[in-house]
């Protein structure tokens, strides 16, 4: 029997959604964010799906009509005008008939519209709308291999830090010393305006920022270009793990609809992949780490990224070496699982990606856990995930020792990834 508590916390999640829904798209947070962004929308698509699901299939076509001619799918969809922002459209300046950001993010809606489609009740609708949005996601899987893994390696790589989602991490310190600040123009954040600074991106980090931008605006935003201009080109295992699970799952998908051509060449992708990650493993830190491209060398930063590729099906040694890291990590952490390894003396509780709990990262990483049999350490995530809520709301992070709501508040794919860790749990 489903509780009463559960089915009031899922109301209250729902109740998130529909506050930030604009109709075809829903926005992370009002005043922080109050535009569409590329992986929150795919995961809240999972979320929507629970009481709508043409609605959740909308969330991922909007996305998906905003994709570059080149297969790119941009990280932020400027659909309205909104100065509580920056940068807004006037600083990408991408030149798209609907203002986009002119960088990418996780390509999880192969994982997530697979997921759609398996839990469809109605199917005749899930395949209809599944089968118009593959040739989409394929093509912007083909555009991250052409434009982000120039030599062939297997592994794509992230060209700025805000693709990776994970803003601020660690991972991007000794990178960013080569980033310069020179020439930045003169801007005024708005995000301080909208959460506390002390749990926010720095100052240095931020001019770095803008400097990766403007240097890419300069090029003409030519996807062909970017990747070896940038001064930043990081190969981050999260970010793999979660296009080669989506190239796996959009391969299982593609077969299911009978198209063989998209399965073949993702599943090649997948394959790969997996086989390129074990080059970022360490033995040393019992997960993958970062490697930086323009150096050549695995950046020493224990991170959550590197716990994520569980996600996807790396060799069961790794998957049982990462799942002994997290419960070493829980033996410190009241909240797992911190964005950060809490012996690291660069790891912070409160600053945004260098320490606090995010539950999108732990819902994909007790999926990949449950899914490969380590159900007591997925059991412990999803625990953690649901106390978080009851004790702090659908914020946007935690601080993984007090549990101390961090960020936004009333945080959209917090409160879908709620709905899913309920469900899952009943
Ligand atoms: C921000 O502005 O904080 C975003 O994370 C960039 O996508």
């Amino acid at each position: 029997m489903i509780s009463l508590a559960v089915n009031e916390t899922i109301a209250r999640a729902v109740e998130v959604l529909r506050e930030n829904d604009h109709g075809d798209y829903t926005i992370p947070t009002k005043g922080l964010y109050p535009f569409q962004w590329n992986w929150d929308s795919c995961l809240t698509a999972l979320g929507l799906a629970h009481y709508d699901e043409a609605r959740a299939w909308t969330e991922i076509e909007t996305l998906f009509a905003h994709q570059w001619p080149d297969g790119m799918v941009p990280h932020i969809v400027f659909h309205v005008l909104n100065d509580s922002y920056f940068p807004g459209p006037e600083v990408w300046r991408t030149n798209r008939p609907t203002a986009t950001s002119g960088i990418t993010q996780p390509a999880v809606a192969g994982f997530a519209v697979r997921r759609l489609f398996d839990r469809a009740k109605d199917k005749k609708l899930a395949a209809e709308r599944a089968r118009a949005l593959l040739p989409k996601i394929d093509a912007w899987h083909r555009w991250f291999y052409e434009n982000r893994d120039p030599r062939g390696e297997g592994l794509v790589a992230i060209i700025h830090p805000w693709e990776s989602g994970r803003d601020n991490s660690i991972d991007w310190d000794d990178a960013f010393e080569r980033v310069p600040t020179e020439g930045v123009e003169a801007y005024t954040r708005r995000d301080t305006l909208h959460a506390d600074p002390a749990h926010r991106p720095t100052k240095a980090q931020y001019d770095r920022y803008l400097w990766l931008l403007q240097h890419f605006r300069a090029l003409g935003w030519d996807n062909a270009k970017l990747h070896d201009a940038s001064p930043f080109q990081i190969v981050d295992p999260g970010f793999n793990a979660i296009l080669i699970r989506s190239a796996a799952d959009l391969a299982d998908l593609a077969e299911t609809l009978g198209e063989m051509e998209i399965a073949k060449a993702n599943r090649a992708r997948a394959e790969k992949g997996l086989l390129a990650m074990e080059r970022l493993w360490s033995d040393a830190h019992g997960q993958y780490l970062c490697l930086d491209r323009v150096i050549g060398k695995l950046v020493d930063s224990a991170s959550v990224g590197g716990i994520l590729p569980v996600f996807s099906a790396i060799p069961k040694p790794r998957i049982a070496a990462i799942a002994a890291t997290i419960e070493r990590i829980a033996g410190k952490a009241r909240y797992i699982v911190p964005s950060h390894d809490l012996d690291d003396p660069r790891f912070d509780a409160k600053r945004y990606w260098r320490g606090p709990v995010w539950l999108v990262v732990n819902y994909m990483i007790a999926d990949g856990l449950a899914a490969s049999g380590h159900t007591q350490v997925a059991q412990r995530i999803t625990r953690s995930s649901v106390d978080l809520i009851a004790e702090s709301g659908f914020a946007e992070y935690y601080d993984p020792l007090s549990g101390e709501p961090l960020g936004g508040g009333r945080f959209t794919w917090t409160a879908a990834m709620v709905i899913e860790f309920l469900k899952s749990e009943r």
